[in-house]
């Protein structure tokens, strides 16, 4: 089962697309990470989820109601979507209980989401006088105390230190054993290959890649082929840039971001243009590679 569907989902402001025609899916119960280069749409699809921007076109379907009707889906739906705004002269604990009282959730949630994010023992202190890394773990206290489905957080690493980081990895590790889904978004693909199970990288409002992690790192490959000699270092970058893949790369070597099982191919094709002898080696590339080398692959 899927707890988010989209189906051609499109909002523009003014002439620019910020969502073009997105399709993706999201299983129930994953670890999604949504990720992409600042300005791919990330925060606004999670705005056109949330019912707080209208689709121009296209819809989604979030824990099995249209968008049509969020007020069927809402009430179990969790999110942190940039900064949240808290009373800084407050404590974290008031802060929650103001927001608890607002929202009719009972007060008893109020301590279990800060022992859930790790604030107990500084929930009476003021917000004002929090660390970044505290700030955003009380943010996720807030979008917790529904209890909910399905939990939104857009860019809950932002800013923080590497601890803090680890901080939010080890939340999230945690919240997954209680059943829900969590859609997560970064622009830091290193950051979400860490935690997520499920992968929706976004390139200008459009899903590049949706599937299971493993697939997209699977294909995290690059070879490396040794080519001392102009001619054959030539050979290789028109073979591989003809197949659409990222080329790098110095006067010894040749590094091509694509599947291992390009290796095949290029080979085959050296061959018919008389090399039968090239080295090619498959090295882990990294995940920024992959991601250059998806989207060229989507330009003509
Ligand atoms: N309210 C708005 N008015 C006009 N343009 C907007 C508005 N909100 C977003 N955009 C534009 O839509 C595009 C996508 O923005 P969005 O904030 O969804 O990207 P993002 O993936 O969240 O980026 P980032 O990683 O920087 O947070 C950008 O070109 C942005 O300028
Ligand atoms: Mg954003």
């Amino acid at each position: 089962m899927n707890a988010i569907e989209t189906q051609g989902l499109s909002k523009h402001f003014g002439k620019r697309a910020a969502v073009d025609g997105l399709s993706m899916s999201i299983p129930a119960g994953s670890i999604a990470g949504f990720v992409g280069p600042n300005g791919a749409g990330k925060t606004t699809t999670l705005r056109l989820l949330l019912g707080l921007v209208r689709p121009d076109a296209g819809g989604a379907t979030v824990l099995g109601s249209p968008l049509t009707e969020p007020g069927r889906y809402l009430p179990r739906v969790g999110a942190l979507v940039e900064a949240p705004a808290f009373y800084p002269s407050l404590s974290g604990r008031t802060n929650l209980q103001v927001l608890a009282r607002l929202g009719g959730h009972p007060r008893s949630r109020v301590a279990e989401v800060l022992e859930m994010v790790d604030l107990a023992d500084r929930a009476r202190d003021r917000v004002g006088t929090y660390s970044l890394g505290m700030k955003q773990r009380l943010g996720v206290a807030m979008a917790l105390l529904p209890d909910p489905e399905l939990l939104f957080l857009d860019e809950p690493a932002n800013g923080l230190d590497p601890l803090g980081i680890i901080g939010i990895r080890e939340l999230l590790r945690r919240l997954r054993e209680t059943g829900k889904t969590i859609l997560l978004s970064s622009h830091l693909l290193g950051e979400l290959e860490q935690v997520a199970d499920w992968l929706v990288m976004l390139h200008e409002g459009k899903a590049l890649f949706c599937g299971p992690a493993g697939d997209l790192l699977a294909q995290r490959v690059e070879l490396v082929v040794d080519a001392e000699d102009a001619a054959r270092r030539e050979l290789v970058v028109r073979i591989a840039e003809g197949a659409g893949y990222a080329v790098t790369g110095d006067e010894r070597a040749v590094r091509i971001a694509c599947p291992a099982s390009f290796a095949e191919t290029l080979d085959r094709q050296a061959s018919e243009a008389g090399v039968t002898d090239l080295a090619i080696r498959v090295k882990e590339g990294s995940l920024e590679q992959l991601f250059l080398a998806l989207v060229k692959g989507d330009r003509p």
